[in-house]
C-alpha cells in the first residue's frame, strides 16, 4: 500500500525529506536607525524591535553578521522632515550616516541594503513629493529617488531597496546610477536594485508606521497596489524586470503568498518577500498572551514564505531564527 506516513515516522526521516529549508543566509534583518538618540529604544508596537542609535546600530549589524545573515535593510528615522524629504539625499542625513556605519560594521560579512523611499523624510509622510493639488507627483518624485540613490551608493550601500511604488522608478534609478563619471554622472553601475515590485497598500504596515513615526494622513492607495489584484502583481514585476531590477520583492508576505508564487514562477532574478511589521506584531501579541507557540509560529510563517517561492525573506526575527537554526 502507498503510505505517505512512512516518511514522517521519525525526526531524522522528516528532516531528510524536507522540501524547504531555512538558512541564515536567506534572511535579511530590517533595522531602524534614529537620529538624536544615544541609547536604543524599543518600538512599542513591535516588542523586541529597537530604534537604534548610531552606536547600537553598529552592534546590531555585527550580531547579524555573527549570526550568518544574508543582509540587513536599513531605515532611517530623522529628527526633521520637510516637503521634499531633503534629509534623504543629504550625505549627513540619518540614513546615509547609518549606511556608512553599517558598512563599516559589516566588514563585508553581509550585504548592506538601504530603503529608498521618501516617506520617512517628508513632513506629509507620503512616499513622494506632492503636486499643486496635494497628489503624489510621480515624475518629480523620480528625480528625488535618483538623488537619494546616488547618496546611498556614495555612502556604500550594496543594494538599494526601492519601496516607493512610483512608476518607472527602477529605470530612473538604474539610469541615474549608471551614468558614467566621464559624463558628469554618478558612476555606480555596480550598485544593485532590489525592487519592491508587488507592494500592496496594507493594514499590516501599521506597526512600521509607528516605528518610523509616520506623519501620513490618509493612505497610499494611489501608488501602492490594491489587495484585490493578483494579476497586477505579475504585471508590476514584469515591468521592474524590464527596467533592470536585480532582485524583485513581494510585500507583505503572508496575505500575498499566491502573488509570491506567481512572481517566483515568472522571475529570472532572485525573489524576496517582506514579512512586515503587522505580521510580526500579530504573532508576538498572540504569543505574549499564551495563545500561540511563539517559536513554532515564527518558523512556520517564514518556512511558508520560502515554500511559496521566496529565495530571500526580510523578517524582524532574522537574527533570532538564525540562532535557532544553529542549535541543531
Ligand atoms: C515605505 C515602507 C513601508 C514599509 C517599509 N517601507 C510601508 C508603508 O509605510 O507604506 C513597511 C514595513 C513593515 O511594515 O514592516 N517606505
Amino acid at each position: 500500500m502507498t503510505r505517505p506516513r512512512r516518511l514522517r515516522a521519525t525526526p531524522a526521516l522528516r528532516a531528510l525529506v524536507a522540501e524547504t529549508r531555512l538558512h541564515p543566509r536567506d534572511l535579511v534583518l530590517p533595522l531602524f536607525v534614529k537620529e538624536g538618540i544615544t541609547e536604543p529604544v524599543e518600538i512599542t508596537s513591535m516588542p523586541g524591535v529597537l530604534h537604534h542609535s548610531e552606536e547600537s546600530l553598529a552592534q546590531a549589524v555585527r550580531e547579524a553578521a555573527d549570526a550568518g545573515l544574508g543582509g540587513v535593510m536599513l531605515f532611517g528615522v530623522p529628527e526633521h522632515r520637510d516637503a521634499t524629504g531633503s534629509g534623504a539625499d543629504d550625505p549627513e542625513g540619518i540614513l546615509n550616516r547609518g549606511i556608512r556605519i553599517a558598512v563599516e560594521a559589516a566588514a563585508g560579512r553581509l550585504v548592506v541594503m538601504a530603503d529608498l523611499c521618501l516617506d520617512e523624510f517628508t513632513d506629509h509622510g507620503h512616499c513622494g513629493v506632492l503636486d499643486a493639488h496635494g497628489g503624489v507627483d510621480n515624475d518629480a518624485t523620480l528625480e528625488r529617488y535618483v538623488s537619494m540613490a546616488v547618496a546611498q551608493a556614495q555612502a556604500g550601500a550594496t543594494v538599494l531597496g526601492l519601496s516607493g511604488m512610483m512608476d518607472g522608478q527602477v529605470f530612473a534609478v538604474r539610469s541615474g546610477l549608471d551614468q558614467s563619471t566621464a559624463n558628469g554622472g554618478a558612476g555606480f553601475p555596480d550598485t544593485a536594485i532590489l525592487a519592491y515590485s508587488a507592494k500592496y497598500a496594507s493594514a499590516f504596515y501599521g506597526p512600521f508606521r509607528d516605528a518610523v513615526e509616520s506623519t501620513l494622513v490618509g493612505d497610499r492607495r494611489t501608488y501602492q497596489m490594491d489587495a484585490a489584484n493578483r494579476r497586477e502583481g505579475g504585471r508590476e514585476t514584469a515591468l521592474d524586470l524590464l527596467e533592470g531590477a536585480d532582485i524583485v520583492m513581494v510585500k507583505p508576505a503572508m496575505s500575498y503568498l499566491d502573488v509570491l508564487a506567481d512572481v517566483a514562477e515568472q522571475s529570472d532574478v532572485p525573489v524576496a518577500a517582506y514579512q512586515v511589521s503587522g505580521e510580526y506584531a500579530m504573532i508576538e501579541a498572540a504569543a505574549a498572551n499564551g495563545w500561540i507557540d511563539r517559536r513554532g509560529a515564527i518558523l512556520e510563517s517564514v518556512l511558508g514564505i520560502k515554500r511559496a517561492g521566496a529565495d530571500i525573506v526580510l523578517t524582524y526575527w532574522a537574527t533570532e531564527i538564525a540562532g535557532w537554526l544553529g542549535e541543531r
